[in-house]
């Protein structure tokens, strides 16, 4: 069936649809029913089945003759380690993991914090999570101890895991440190750490709290795979919302295994024994659906690249990868693109490899410019597809579907919605606007399976958050619209996130940083354009009347109060300070404007403009620190 076919039978059809899905996973106790709507706007995929992610993954195929194919192949250019775990072994190194966490008192339910590098552990610490029923919550690397803290604290794991460093490029990071801090500033204290030595940086242990991590697996018996509710969370994943406060996505078990597989054979076109890489980091939702669980819920073999697109050790990195490990089909953001783009510009480095088993590239995560999207596809010779996302459906929201069919391509849309995605754009009043029309891309309720379910611990948010625009609609919180071929064209967030690198940043919590510092009255922070990152953080700040310290150490204390606080990964650098920020006669701070006077974009002042005058003085300050100059 092709393209339309499926579409039009997902939305007509949805509990055949996905009922028939689900043939591809392995059930401990069918369901009950595929839909459960009988409490909107909660949707329950699967309600009454029961199976287990973890041998969906791993011991399935172990027991389908694909014990001895590779599972998991580890690449660490900054170490200078390459490491294969076949579906056997990694399926005991998981049920071993799986015994030592158990062994440190968790049970089914429990929350573990992953606060790791991109190492092989983990992923088995996800999948051994998975395996015993307890929800893992794997907090990204690049956060400061803050984040860390905002996320134990909302999580009340009993178990943190990490390991004593991460390695960036020829950085080495220690995370134990961080982690200490951490746990110093929550006020929810896990009952241990379990702490995997790595030999670029040993750890300090606080003895009673701190487990070593080899020693712990070494004494522990292995663990079974536990059977689970279909509707039971399977992870927390925190993501940036508007405010400080991070969002706490949730993720089942059933609909998760269902859907993912369904998209790797359908979305990416791939076959259980394929090679698929996807380079990014686990600790975004990209890593968790496509370096974990994607992969192995499908068979395929997958890599954890511990590296970058250029410096480890050139602009090469990739390629060697792709010769190396035979990849098929490759997933990344459009910046590591931009960046190899940037040090190679003629490919001179793709030339070298043999990247013939390379059948595509996919790219997510922010907007894919045009440009970077026509050099992939000159370059790799393959199609380059650009598709749509975000950490809340957990799984493609518009893509071109290889696997069903390839639509032409055009460059700057991530293609058509998805099978189980009934995307429409809405104006305000919640009315359908014409083809070709920006508006807010909403989709209409139930959303497919492996999708969020809730915020944890906090469904009126998740309510607020989402699904209060307009009834029996999702909110994406991206603006675009859609031509005449049904293609959709995302353009922009309607709210104050941002994009850097394709990690999701929230000024909101920014800003709050800023106004923490003592001489700052107030703080704006907006995303500017940025040739690499795409957009970048950029901080106005108005300091509080009689303060005369030096301006330039204030600034400087600004951006180690954002790195401290938020982490070195919000890439926030320039910050600037001004007399007063652009408002509405309501207070209303604008921001939009003021990201097209840095950007040197038209712009308008609104009627509701507080004092227009003010905007000329905010275009001289940005001028100051390299922005909205033509
Ligand atoms: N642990 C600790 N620090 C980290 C980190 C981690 N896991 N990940 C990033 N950082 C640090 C970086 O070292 C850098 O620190 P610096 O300010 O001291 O240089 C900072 O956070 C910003 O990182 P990043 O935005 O990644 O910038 P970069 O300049 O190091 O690299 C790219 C730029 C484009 C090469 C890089 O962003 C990249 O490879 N992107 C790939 C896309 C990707 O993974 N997207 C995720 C979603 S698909
Ligand atoms: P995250 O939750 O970190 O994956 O970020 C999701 C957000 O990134 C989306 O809501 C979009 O704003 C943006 N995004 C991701 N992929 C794309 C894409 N292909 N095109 C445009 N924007 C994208």
């Amino acid at each position: 069936m092709g393209y339309s076919d499926t579409y039009r039978r997902s939305l007509e059809d949805p509990e055949g649809f996905w009922g028939e899905a689900a043939k591809d996973i392995d059930w401990n106790k069918p369901w009950d029913r595929v839909l459960d709507d009988s409490h909107p706007p909660f949707y329950r995929w699967f309600a009454g089945g029961e199976l287990n992610t973890c041998h969906n993954a791993l011991d399935r195929h172990v027991a389908a003759g694909r014990g001895a194919q590779p599972a998991l192949i580890y690449d660490s250019p900054v170490t200078g380690t390459v490491a294969s775990f076949t579906y056997a072994e990694l399926t005991d190194r998981v049920a071993r993991l799986a015994g030592a966490i158990r062994s440190l008192g968790v049970e089914k339910g429990d929350r573990v914090v992953i606060y790791m590098p991109m190492i092989p552990e983990t992923a088995m610490a996800m999948l051994a999570c998975a395996r015993i029923g307890a929800i893992h919550s794997v907090v990204f690397g690049g956060f400061a101890a803050k984040e860390l803290a905002t996320r134990i604290d909302d999580a009340k794991p009993r178990l943190v895991l990490t390991a004593s460093c991460g390695i960036e490029v020829k950085k080495v990071i220690p995370y134990k440190p961080l982690l200490d801090a951490a746990l110093d500033l929550a006020s929810h204290k896990p009952d241990h750490t379990l702490v995997l030595q790595r030999p670029q940086a040993e750890a300090a242990l606080t003895a009673g709290r701190d487990v070593d991590w080899e020693s712990c697996v070494a004494e522990a018996e292995p663990a079974a795979c536990m059977p689970v509710a279909a509707t039971d969370p399977l992870y927390i994943l925190y993501t940036s919302g508007t405010t400080g406060q991070p969002k706490g996505v949730v993720r089942d078990h059933g609909g998760h295994a269902v859907a993912l597989a369904w998209s790797m054979k359908n979305v990416y076109g791939v076959n259980p024994g394929d090679v698929y890489w996807a380079a990014s980091d686990v600790g975004w939702v990209v890593g968790h659906s496509y370096i974990v669980y994607g992969p192995l819920l499908a068979g395929c073999t997958t890599i954890l690249y511990e590296g970058k697109p250029v410096g480890t050790p050139d602009p090469g990195a990739f390629w060697r990868v792709i010769a190396d490990h035979d990849v098929a089909v490759m997933f990344t953001a459009p910046t590591a693109f931009r960046a190899i783009k940037r040090e190679d510009p003629r490919g001179d480095y793709v030339k070298k490899y043999d990247l013939s088993k390379l059948k595509a590239l996919f790219l997510a995560g922010e907007r894919c410019d045009p440009d970077t999207l026509n050099w992939a596809e000159k370059m790799l010779s393959v199609p380059v597809i650009d598709h749509w996302w975000q950490t809340e459906t957990g799984w493609a929201i518009a893509a071109n579907c290889l696997g069903l069919e390839q639509l032409p391509v055009k460059a700057g849309s991530p293609t058509r919605a998805v099978p189980g995605y009934d995307v429409r754009i809405l104006d305000t009043d919640g009315n359908e606007v014409p083809d070709g029309e920006i508006g807010s891309i909403m989709i209409r309720l139930p959303l497919p399976p492996g999708t969020l379910t809730t915020l944890w611990q906090n469904d009126a948010r998740y309510v607020e958050s989402y699904l209060s625009a307009h009834e029996g609609w999702y909110l994406t919180g991206d603006a675009g619209y859609r031509d005449s071929d049904a293609y959709l064209w995302v353009m922009s967030r309607i709210d104050d996130i941002i994009n850097t690198a394709g990690h999701r940043l929230s000024t909101g919590s920014m800003e709050e940083v800023l106004a923490s510092h003592a001489d700052v009255a107030e703080a704006a922070v907006i995303g500017a354009a940025d040739d690499l990152k795409g957009e970048v953080p950029v901080g106005l700040v108005v300091l509080k009347s009689g303060v005369d310290r030096d301006e330039e150490t204030i600034k400087a204390e600004l951006v180690s109060l954002i790195r401290e606080k938020v982490g070195p990964v919000a890439s926030f650098k320039k910050v600037v300070v001004v007399d007063r920020l652009p408002k509405t006669r309501s207070g209303k701070v604008l921001r939009g404007v003021m990201r097209n006077i840095a950007d040197s974009k038209p712009y308008k002042a609104p009627a509701t403009i507080d004092d227009p005058k003010i905007l000329s003085e905010i275009e001289d300050a940005l001028k100051t620190i390299g922005y909205a100059e033509p």
